[in-house]
């Protein structure tokens, strides 16, 4: 068997784990949302929910993984051997591959949306409606494109901890950062972005319901990849010596100023060309934006084709870091359960979470109609994982970490065998036993009821 591998540096691990947290959950989803639950309004909430809820569950998540050195399902068993807590490293494990599954399918459009925009494709006065529907409906052109980026996965995590996963995150993340820093200026210099600013900073807390505050919980939950067993797995990585209080901070704080500059980068440009719908939905990207990109940019082509070039650049990377992380957490259980070389585990999961993938791709074509509980393959699967499995793994790992596992393991892990000061510690077990568990279900049971 291999042997096991630590991420050789502090900022590697911050990096990979927020390489994990920021994904298309932050460039696309979090805007539909804003843009969808009333602007700042959301974001306020949905900054409190961070706070109070994402963190203390990453750190949760943190310490298992650390102390444990295992994955996640090892993880649970070395905790509470014997015990049913086991269940909830399987489920984490398990996600991880349903959501690695249907998430290569939209990494997939990413790519090729990249790749026409750098073709100039999307300079054209197209309906991208009806680009976009012939584009997922195609049989064979997405599958192609979903399997690229699932060569691309899989050739960073078959070299391994440091060589793969770490070091493509250091190249990556600031590769990232520094193409939002771009877009964002970019954004705020077209004509009538302001609108676009006020939206996103003037709250309208009239559009504040209940449903807004849950969905906030929820989008919370998916952005910072909490209970899929990602974190648990990469934390199992960190040195005796890495702060899982400051990098569960660090990697929140990176997670959402990316989210929030998302926002910027979108909504000024939305705003800037009168008459295209904010919320747009899950077209947002694909639809509403490559016809921004050509109204807004007619008179300058070349700004419109930097711009979009680099917008799907930064889907990709998003995208990419994340994949890792699913990859890695399905990966890592594979090879030491079954005693195999990396490079057999990587091809056995990318293989197989590959076959999933095709059928949701071709659930937006010739399986369309192929549907269970009114949901095809792809919603059956999203539905599966982000609504039933994630909350409950969400409450799982705040009872097992809160009311299981011994106060005084918890409080030595967080402060590195009593070397570091936590003075917040009473807070934070005080929410991981209370607050926290009662919030996730209060989401779990309107999402089952909506
Ligand atoms: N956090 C990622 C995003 O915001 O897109 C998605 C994700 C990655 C979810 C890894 C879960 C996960 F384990």
């Amino acid at each position: 068997m291999e042997t096991r591998h630590n991420f050789g540096s502090k900022i590697g691990a911050v990096l990979a784990s927020a390489g994990s947290a920021v994904g298309l959950g932050n460039v696309w989803r979090f805007p539909t949302e804003v843009g969808n639950n009333g602007g700042a309004a959301f974001i306020f909430i949905y900054l409190i929910c961070i706070a109070v809820i994402g963190i203390p569950v990453m750190m949760s998540e943190f310490l298992i993984g650390r102390n444990t050195h295992a994955n996640t399902i090892s993880a649970f068993a070395k905790l509470a051997p014997g015990k049913w807590w086991r269940i909830e490293g399987v489920a984490g494990v398990f996600v991880a591959f349903l959501i690695l599954s249907y998430y290569i399918v939209i990494s997939g459009w990413t790519l090729f949306y990249l790749i026409e925009s750098l073709g100039g494709q999307l300079q054209a006065d197209k309906d991208y409606g009806l680009v976009f529907n012939d584009f997922v409906s195609n049989p064979w052109l997405p599958v192609l494109t979903g399997a690229a980026f699932m060569g691309l996965t899989h050739f960073i995590i078959a070299r391994g901890v440091q060589s793969g996963i770490e070091k493509s995150s250091k190249l990556m993340m600031p590769l990232l950062l520094f193409i939002i820093g771009i877009l964002v200026v970019c954004s705020f210099s077209m004509p009538g972005s302001s609108e676009g600013l006020r939206f996103l900073l003037k709250p309208d807390f009239s559009k504040l319901k209940a449903s807004v505050i849950l969905s906030a919980v929820g989008q919370a939950f998916f952005s910072l990849s909490l209970a899929m067993g990602c974190l648990c797995t990469y934390a199992s990585y960190f040195r005796a010596d890495t702060k899982l209080t400051k990098t569960a901070v660090g990697v929140s704080t990176i997670d959402t100023v990316v989210a929030i500059l998302s926002g910027f980068i979108i909504f000024p440009a939305v705003f800037s060309v009168n008459g295209v719908n904010v919320d747009a939905g899950p077209g947002l990207v694909f639809i509403t934006l490559p016809n921004v990109f050509n109204i807004a940019f007619s008179h300058l082509p070349l700004l419109g084709y930097v711009f979009s070039g680099f917008f799907y650049l930064l889907l990709l990377l998003a995208a990419l870091t994340s994949a890792i992380s699913l990859h890695e957490s399905v990966t890592a259980y594979v090879l030491e359960a079954f005693h195999v070389s990396r490079r057999k585990a990587a091809a056995a999961v990318s293989v197989s979470c590959m076959a999933l993938g095709v059928l949701c791709s071709l659930s937006f074509g010739v399986l369309g109609d192929l549907t269970l509980f009114g949901m095809n393959i792809f919603e059956l699967f999203d539905y599966t994982a982000s609504k039933i499995i994630l909350p409950i793994g969400g409450i799982i790992i705040c009872l097992f970490t809160g009311w299981y596992l011994d106060r005084k393991l918890v409080e030595n892990e967080l402060t590195n065998g009593g070397t570091l000061r936590f003075r917040l510690f009473r807070l934070y077990y005080f929410i991981i036993r209370y607050v926290a568990p009662f919030a996730i279900a209060a989401v779990f049971v309107q999402e089952l009821l909506a």
